[in-house]
Order: C-alpha cells, then sequence, then structure tokens
C-alpha cells in the first residue's frame, strides 16, 4: 500500500500506510495521530484537517475545488502556498511517499 509521512508541528513524523482511495485525513484519525480533528467528516465545513502538502508533491494532487479554496481562508493556522485540506486528499499509488505537514493550531 502507498504510504504517508505525516510531519508533527514538533518535527516528529509517522509513516501510515493508507488504502487507494482512501483520504488523508481519515487515515490519519483512524491511526489516532494527534493534530488532524476532522469534526465535519470530510465535508470540507470544519477547516480542522489542514495540512501543508510537501512541494514535490503538491503539483500531483488536483487543484482545490471552490469549496475547499473558501474553507482554506478559515482554517486557524495561517493558510501557506501548499495549504489543503486533507479530507480532500485521497491516496493513489502515485502520492506513495507523500509528506505533509500538520499545521498548528487546527481550532
Ligand atoms: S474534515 Fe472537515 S474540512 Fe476536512
Amino acid at each position: 500500500m502507498p504510504r504517508v509521512i505525516y510531519i508533527h508541528p514538533n518535527g516528529e513524523r509517522d509513516e501510515v500506510e493508507v488504502a487507494n482511495g482512501q483520504s488523508l485525513m481519515l487515515a490519519a484519525t483512524a491511526n489516532d495521530l494527534n493534530g488532524i480533528v476532522g469534526d465535519c467528516g470530510g465535508v470540507m465545513s470544519c477547516a480542522t484537517c489542514h495540512v501543508i502538502v510537501d512541494d514535490a508533491f503538491a503539483a500531483l494532487l488536483p487543484p482545490p475545488v471552490d469549496t475547499e479554496h473558501q474553507m482554506l481562508d478559515y482554517t486557524a493556522a495561517p493558510r501557506e502556498a501548499g495549504s489543503r485540506l486533507s479530507c480532500q486528499i485521497v491516496m493513489t499509488d502515485a502520492l506513495d511517499g507523500i509528506a505533509v505537514r500538520i499545521a498548528d493550531p487546527q481550532l
């Protein structure tokens, strides 16, 4: 299975195998990773799943839809160039090894 590297605010890393088709938010919460809350369950209404995607992988992602763009303006931590909602990043083999930094804070 493809892997995701979650980088915590303190620099620690967690590497998690994620099934194709699963979102990075659901993979994080299913593995009890701190920092990704996912309050709305992935329907783009909470912005508590904010991550910053490593430059090398950002270009591989489909661009955010309008709703994701709007929600990224309401994240608790400032929006950055690589900011995305992890509930909208769906795992594929092409994303194997993707590194995402968990935004802090989320609430
Ligand atoms: S889980 Fe709520 S916006 Fe992603």
